[in-house]
């Protein structure tokens, strides 16, 4: 499926404006700057179609592209952007989180981390929204080329125990760099089992 052309089909400001859910969806949150457009860029090998920018809170509506008539993949906003404005953020962030609690054809939610900087609170509290609103999700380490990979693997340990402990609906943590491709393979076989045949 990831081998089909991406084309986006949606954006959303308000919840209103979601459009009908017909195709399985997988949806790419994390905090502003981790990477969650390249990621997209990476996974479908098509550059152009999703933006990217090195300037944080770039993304500032909710996404919505789609591989053949099979998987529809969400480009979402990043939250814990220091720049904005506080009601801008806070709008963001109300978007997101009504759009992860309410979404019905919502298959996985991957959160993505930035590997060098780990976890902050903003992302343990998506986290127990998912966990609320019954919502599988998984961690995706990114820019795992901006360390060395024992400190890859030493992060993705450190979350994984984390997680396991009190965590229902959490899949195993996958590290990846958009920029080496490491690791775009086999989250991409894990995304594609998601898809409509
Ligand atoms: P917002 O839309 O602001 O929430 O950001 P985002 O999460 O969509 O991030 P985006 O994909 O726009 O990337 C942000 C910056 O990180 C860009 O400058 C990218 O080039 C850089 N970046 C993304 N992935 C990687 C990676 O794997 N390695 C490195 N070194 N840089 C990356
Ligand atoms: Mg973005």
């Amino acid at each position: 499926v990831f081998r089909s052309k991406l084309e986006f089909f949606a954006s959303a400001k308000v919840s209103t404006s979601f459009p009908h859910p017909q195709l399985p969806e997988i949806a790419f949150a994390g905090r502003s700057n981790v990477g969650k457009s390249s990621l997209l860029n990476a996974l479908t090998r098509q550059w152009g179609v999703v933006w990217t920018s090195d300037k944080p809170g770039f993304t500032q509506t909710i996404n919505f592209f789609k591989l053949a008539e099979k998987l529809s993949l969400v480009d979402l906003p990043g939250y814990g952007f220091a720049y904005a404005k506080e009601e801008v953020k806070d709008a963001w962030e109300e978007l997101v989180k009504e759009y992860v609690s309410t979404r019905s054809s919502l298959r996985r939610v991957c959160l993505l981390i930035d590997t060098k900087w780990g976890m902050k609170p903003r992302d343990h509290e998506l986290i127990e929204l998912m966990e609320r609103s019954r919502k599988p999700y998984q961690i995706v380490l990114t820019k795992t080329d901006t360390i060395s990979s024992i400190d890859v693997a030493r992060r993705a340990m450190q979350i994984q125990e984390n997680l396991k402990l009190s965590k229902s609906l959490v899949e195993p943590v996958m590290m990846v760099s958009s920029k080496s491709g490491a690791g775009i393979r086999s989250l991409r076989t894990v995304l594609a089992s998601i898809a409509r045949f």
